[in-house]
């Protein structure tokens, strides 16, 4: 893989852009925005509750905000497909708003867990209600008013963090949340740029209900989850060297890289800079061998998304790797764990699920059919597993790679992997 190329603008910083500007006073103006699926559904359901956005337009989106009460009462329910950060952060955003509404998704975000965030909301007073096994149809009924709490989050999950910050706003008094360990802080540096007075302290945040938004321009950097795929694409390719433009290197996300540097990668950060809050270089990526280490369990919230990705890299170095702590991967868009164990054995490679991560002896890949299920991530990871199999890879299940990777295909093709889109 060789060249320059920027990866798509982050989700959470697009879904969290749209979110924050259409409750801001003013108008807010995105560049870099993420034209996937997942953050269109972002967009789509604050234009269904009133919201006039503009774009996007080559990632530029303008969002005329309504100001916090401003939000109306959508025609229908608001689907928002495969996106499980719309769903839980919306979840809290609109529990204060005295709005009746349905929230729905796609079979793979309807069975993911709810109560994760419905539980909290109730402590504060709202009523969010979910299927029987605590699913997505969510429907939300209005409530008089919403009471602060101080929660200590039993999974570290940014997502179940974000959802009670967003409700914190309509609240009355503190709301205070803690988390577990380090988990990405976009939010919270969003609301800080927003105007919005928060308090950090340690793995505690808290704010006060009843402020204000003021409108702001943001720079969406290129999203670190996106550039995944082609730090360890370059990593594990002979005669790799690549340099991926401008991407977000906040210190809630750079696991990846850390883990990558232990097995050995070769990669470079260069021309570091801060853009709108959010530290953001550019990544120069050049082949190298990889060595299986034990992945340390500080690492794995700082790269949630990525593990699909790593399973790659490990499956292509030298001696085992292990993770272990790891067991959120079982309810992500798949089931992370089972569905890479299943494609990488079925490229011969001795990956071993266990409940909570992975041991991967590294070795030989082979071509083969694999099933992605539908998840975005494990499409683009199998796909980079090409690099190294000694015949093709035919990928099942791809069309969800729209929802945070659009044109992920031309991309790679153009950085050297030999990938086409196949349509049934
Ligand atoms: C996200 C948080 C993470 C991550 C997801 C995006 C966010 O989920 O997996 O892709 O934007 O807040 P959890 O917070 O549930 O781990």
């Amino acid at each position: 893989m060789r060249g320059r190329l920027r990866v798509p603008g982050d989700k959470s910083i697009s879904h969290r852009s749209i979110m924050l500007g259409s409750l801001a006073e003013g108008t807010t103006r995105v560049s870099g925005f993420l034209e996937g699926e997942d953050s269109l559904a972002t967009l789509e359901a604050f234009r269904a509750m009133g919201v006039d956005i503009e774009g996007p337009n080559q990632g530029r989106v303008v969002i005329h905000g309504v100001g916090m009460h401003g939000l109306k009462t959508p025609a229908g329910p608001l689907d928002l497909g495969n996106s499980g950060t719309s769903m839980r952060l919306l979840a809290g955003l609109l529990a204060g708003q005295g709005l009746e509404l349905t929230l729905t998704g796609d079979a793979s975000l309807s069975s993911r867990p709810m109560r994760r965030v419905t539980d909290p909301l109730a402590l504060m007073g709202a009523k969010v209600e979910t299927t029987e096994g605590g699913t997505a149809p969510l429907h939300i009924l209005p409530v008089p008013s919403l009471k602060a709490i101080d929660y200590e989050l039993p999974v570290a999950s940014a997502q179940v963090k974000s959802c009670i910050l967003l409700a914190g706003l309509y609240a009355d008094g503190e709301t205070c949340v803690t988390e577990p360990a380090p988990t990405r802080d976009h939010t919270e540096r969003m609301l800080q740029g927003f105007g919005y007075e928060l308090k950090k302290e340690g793995g505690r945040v808290c704010l006060k209900g009843g402020g204000r938004l003021t409108a702001c321009d943001i720079d969406v950097p290129a999203d670190i989850s996106s550039a995944a795929f082609f730090l360890v694409g370059a990593s594990i390719a002979p005669g790799s060297d690549l340099t991926l433009e401008h991407v977000g290197l906040n210190p809630t996300r750079d696991g990846v890289i850390n883990i990558l540097r232990l097995m050995g990668a070769d990669i470079e950060v260069s021309n570091q800079r801060s853009v709108g809050g959010e530290p953001v270089a550019d990544l120069r990526v050049r082949h190298a061998p990889l060595k299986g280490i034990r992945i340390p369990e500080d690492q794995v919230p700082l790269a949630i998304d990525e593990f699909p990705a790593l399973f790659v890299a490990a499956a292509c170095a030298e001696g085992e790797t292990v993770l272990t702590g790891a067991e959120e991967l079982r309810v992500k868009e798949s089931d992370r764990i089972q569905v890479m164990a299943d494609g990488l054995q079925a490229l011969g490679v001795d990956a071993r699920p266990t409940p909570d991560g992975m041991v991967i002896r590294g070795g030989a890949l082979h071509g083969g059919e694999v099933d992605s299920h539908g998840d975005h991530r494990i499409a683009m990871s199998l796909a980079m597993a090409a690099l190294r199999a000694d015949g093709e890879i035919h990928i099942r299940d791809c069309a969800n790679v729209n929802t945070s990777f659009p044109n992920f295909v031309g991309l790679a093709g153009d950085a050297g992997l030999g990938i086409e889109a196949a349509h049934d």
